[in-house]
């Protein structure tokens, strides 16, 4: 294995521990996850990958195929959030988040990934769930999916600084091969929902339009601000707790940006559970315009789409796809569109020319394909 190979080549020695956790495509429920709603993500093949090597010290070091030559230094017993270079800090936040009292002792490490960073798919919280995990078995903590999920998310709330809601830590700790996880992103109570498209003969094309986004600025913060002001004005805890009748029958009490983004918020909750209904019912034109809805919905009321992510949208909807949406926090990164298998040819060379055409950086494509969530992969 490649890893085990680059791990012993920088620092002289073979590993003890090989873990693996995925990136994640969101079906739908965007914006959704710090607002106490449902979502219904899906873990893909693309992944992190970490090799861990116990010290006897408390010190820890990191290397990444991902930053050749680098090598970080810390200490468990010294971490304070925002230490280290921006890459290192989904790693040193874990250990941070579970606390020096809980570590014997440090680590060597070693980070490998294939999952595409920037691309809204969760490079960041795999590498989480992929310390999560492996620290989780390496001291038998015998901690549930959704406890590791929590301290991941802490890492990156209060060690990285960026504010995200618990959706892609749990799905990249809790996915099963060929389900979508219903998530409660209040309880974390959950259910896998089979998510069979090619047995259709249907699949869902990821278009990464290369976009990248950086969700540590203030975009997503301010949107997060405004869902909370606006369940505050309410006086509901989250906009979970709301109906979309009753949010609308309250607009005149807010501005019309609140209204707006909290208008995105009540009806994408709303949408997530009319898709797992279309879902179990194999009602995938339903579907499709469930996809469509939440991508305007993202675009004109949210905010947070841009015009790579749009046409990418519009072209798929064009040549026959049965709805698409952007996914993750926007700004850039991927957009999904669920397709006729026999499509996808002519879709991906359709947006591929648009994109020359309106001289945007050349898009990637692939199938995604629900997938299995973290695991050790190796034992030394
Ligand atoms: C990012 C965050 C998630 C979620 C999505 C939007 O991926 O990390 O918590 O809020 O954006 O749905």
């Amino acid at each position: 294995m490649e890893i085990f190979e680059k791990f012993t080549e920088v620092f002289g020695y073979a590993p003890n521990l090989i873990s693996a956790a995925p990136g994640r495509v969101n079906l739908i429920g965007e914006h959704i996850d710090y607002n106490g709603g449902d979502v219904l993500p899906f873990a893909i093949a693309h992944s992190t990958y970490a090799a861990f090597g116990a010290r006897n010290d408390s010190k820890i070091r990191i290397a990444s195929s991902l930053f050749p030559g680098e090598v970080i230094q810390a200490d468990t017993h010294i971490l304070t959030p925002l230490y280290g270079q921006m890459w290192s800090r989904y790693i040193l936040g874990v250990f941070w988040a579970v606390g020096s009292a809980r570590l014997p002792h440090g680590f060597d490490i070693y980070i490998d990934s294939t999952v595409p960073i920037g691309a809204g798919l969760s490079s960041s919280a795999s590498v989480e769930a992929s310390v999560a995990i492996a620290l989780n078995e390496f001291f038998q903590w015998n901690m549930s999916l959704p406890d590791l999920a929590r301290i991941a998310q802490r890492a990156e709330n209060d060690f990285v600084g960026m504010p995200c809601g618990i959706m892609d830590q749990a799905i990249s700790l809790m996915a099963q091969e060929g389900q979508a996880l219903l998530l409660d992103t209040r309880t974390l109570k959950s259910e896998q929902i089979p998510l069979d498209l090619t047995s259709k003969g249907l699949e869902l094309l990821v278009i990464d339009t290369r976009v990248h986004h950086e969700l540590v600025d203030g975009g997503y913060a301010e949107r997060r601000d405004s869902c909370e002001k606006a369940a505050e004005t309410l006086g509901v805890s989250t906009l979970r707790e709301i109906s979309v009748s009753e949010f609308e029958s309250r607009k005149r009490e807010f501005d019309t940006t609140t209204y707006l983004r909290a208008h995105h918020a009540v009806t994408e909750i709303a949408r997530v559970s009319k898709a797992v209904t279309a879902l179990r019912e194999g009602n995938y034109e339903e579907l499709g315009q469930l996809l469509n809805q939440s991508h305007e919905s993202l675009r004109d009321e949210f905010t947070v789409s841009c015009p790579e992510l749009n046409c990418a949208v519009e072209v798929a909807n064009s040549r026959g796809a049965l709805g698409s949406r952007m996914i993750g926090g926007g700004y850039g990164g991927s957009a999904i569109a669920l397709i006729h298998q026999e499509d996808r040819a002519s879709i991906e060379s359709a947006v591929s020319d648009a994109f020359a055409k309106n001289e945007f950086i050349s898009p990637r494509f692939f199938v995604a394909l629900p997938s299995a969530g973290a695991r050790i992969i190796q034992r030394g």
